[in-house]
């Protein structure tokens, strides 16, 4: 799921497999299920096919991601599998995510490519723009206190 969720623009060469090996991207999944964690994957009921996942995780001190805002900020990560992409799953992961973090954190960042159409949704989904991270990629961040 971690390799599904980079962006890769339309026509745009995909990434090689081992990426996820890289540490600025494996420390978003490794060790998965420490204190602060929190994550859902979305099923099809009908057959039990893995759709997809979204999660959560504190990447605070020198472990910061590309979604850091602050120490207590999680940083959101989410993938649908390409063939099932559009059809809400990604939008139900990601409320289901909220309001389960809504308990344990104040709220939530993540980053994302300039250019991917996911912006649109986590708009949708009330994150707002923190900064522009330079142009290729935007920091957002969604308050669960309100
Ligand atoms: C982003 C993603 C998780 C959304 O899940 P989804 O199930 O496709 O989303 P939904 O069907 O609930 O909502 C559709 C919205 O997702 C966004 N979206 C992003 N990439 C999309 C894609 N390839 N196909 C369809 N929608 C996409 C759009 O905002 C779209 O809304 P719009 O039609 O108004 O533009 C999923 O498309 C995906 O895994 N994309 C590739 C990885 C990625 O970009 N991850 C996020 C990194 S920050």
């Amino acid at each position: 799921m971690l390799y599904q969720s980079l962006y890769v623009p339309e026509g745009g060469v995909p990434f090689p497999r081992d990426v996820v090996t890289r540490p600025e991207l494996a420390k978003y999944v490794e060790g998965w299920g420490r204190a602060g964690d929190v994550g859902f994957v979305a099923i099809d009921s009908r057959d039990g096919e893995l759709l997809g996942a979204a999660w959560l995780r504190l990447l605070a001190g020198d472990a910061r991601g590309y979604g850091y805002v602050d120490d207590a900020t999680p940083e959101l990560a989410i993938a649908v599998l390409p063939e099932h992409r559009g059809r809400g799953v990604g939008t139900a992961l990601l409320e289901r995510l909220l309001e389960a973090a809504r308990s344990v954190y104040a709220s939530v960042s993540l980053s994302v490519s300039s250019g991917n159409p996911a912006a649109r949704l986590y708009e949708r989904m009330g994150f707002e723009r923190a900064d522009d991270g330079g142009g290729a990629s935007v920091v957002m961040i969604k308050s669960l206190r309100t």
